[in-house]
């Protein structure tokens, strides 16, 4: 797909009805000839439309009015390709816990998280968060996770568990306030929510940090799955991961994961696993599929914010 078609797609797809800053912004990039040159310059990986804007965002750069964002990244753009070179999409967003509980709560307890792709590890305390489901609440405090969840009951109690490890080729720390800065440029304009719960994770994040280790989702995950307790159901998960993976890699990564002990969850995009028999989706926005243990069970909206069983 040109470089044009994927900022078109990212706004008609991904930003529509979620980050007008970022439809605008998108549809702008895809129709301005010298911004795709300057995109196409990079490699292929670095062209995503999160890291450019990302990129901007962290050089305090005008993200709102398309024309701004253009001129600022026309004048700035050997700061800002350093940037998008430098950094990677590392969006950690805490409400994908909600995407992973009804799975996550069935499971033989206690659990052993292990989260390959963790970036700041935020997703490892799935125990901690509250949940808003429609009318139903899990837990209370902060952060409150709302999803708009259709074809099944929501969960009715917390996972426990018993221990926690993330696994990524660059782990951010959470307590680290560059770290820290990239992880909130990543996150929208408008979406002060996500925001806020980044910071209220960030705080249960801090005092009580999980083991990161930094290494491949193929390479090092054996040797990480061994650390696990032998008395807690291992659950390797991942979400938003294996669209940065080359294919043939995913294809090992499956088969590595298969062979493990416990349970496997991937919330992944429809075009990174082959499954068979996958229902249409909702409608033309982007979802991601939840699996367990490689059977498709729903598709979920990409921050989270709502899921249909099928
Ligand atoms: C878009 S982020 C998603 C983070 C987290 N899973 C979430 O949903 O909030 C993708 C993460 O996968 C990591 N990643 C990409 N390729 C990887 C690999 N081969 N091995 C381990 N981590 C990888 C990246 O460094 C990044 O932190």
């Amino acid at each position: 797909m040109s470089t044009a078609m994927i900022y078109a797609e990212f706004a008609a797809r991904e930003c529509r009805d979620v980050s007008p800053a970022y439809e605008s912004l998108s549809v702008a990039v895809s129709r301005d000839r010298e911004m795709i040159a300057r995109l196409d310059a990079l490699p292929p990986a670095k062209r995503q439309p999160n890291l450019l804007f990302a990129a901007v965002r962290f050089l305090d750069g005008p993200v709102t009015d398309p024309r701004a964002f253009l001129d600022f990244t026309a004048e700035r753009w050997p700061d800002v390709a350093a940037e998008m070179l430098a950094r990677a999409t590392q969006t950690n967003e805490v409400g994908r816990c909600a995407l992973l509980l009804p799975v996550l709560a069935e499971l033989p307890q206690p659990l052993a998280l292990l989260e390959v792709g963790a970036s700041a590890g935020l997703n490892l305390f799935p125990d901690r968060y509250a949940y808003q489901y429609g009318e139903v609440r899990l837990g209370h405090g902060e952060p409150l996770l709302d999803c708009a969840l259709t074809g099944r009951r929501p969960p009715t109690r917390h996972p426990e568990v018993v221990w926690r490890a993330g696994l990524d080729l660059h782990p951010r720390d959470i307590t680290d306030p560059a770290d820290r800065r990239w992880l909130e440029s990543l996150i929208w304009p408008e979406h002060d929510h996500r925001r806020e719960r980044l910071r209220a994770a960030a705080r249960i994040a801090a005092a009580d940090p999980p083991l990161l280790v930094e290494g491949d989702l193929v390479d090092d995950l054996p040797a990480l799955a061994e650390r696990a307790p032998q008395d807690a159901t291992l659950v390797v998960f991942h979400s938003s991961v294996l669209y940065q993976v080359p294919d043939a890699r995913r294809k090992t990564f499956a088969d590595l994961v298969r062979d493990l002990p416990g349970h496997w969850i991937a919330i992944e995009n429809p075009t990174v696993f082959e499954y068979d028999n996958l229902p249409n989706p909702p409608d033309e926005t982007l979802y991601n599929v939840l699996a367990l243990d490689g059977r498709p069970l729903a598709w979920c909206r990409p921050h989270g914010q709502g899921m249909v069983w099928f």
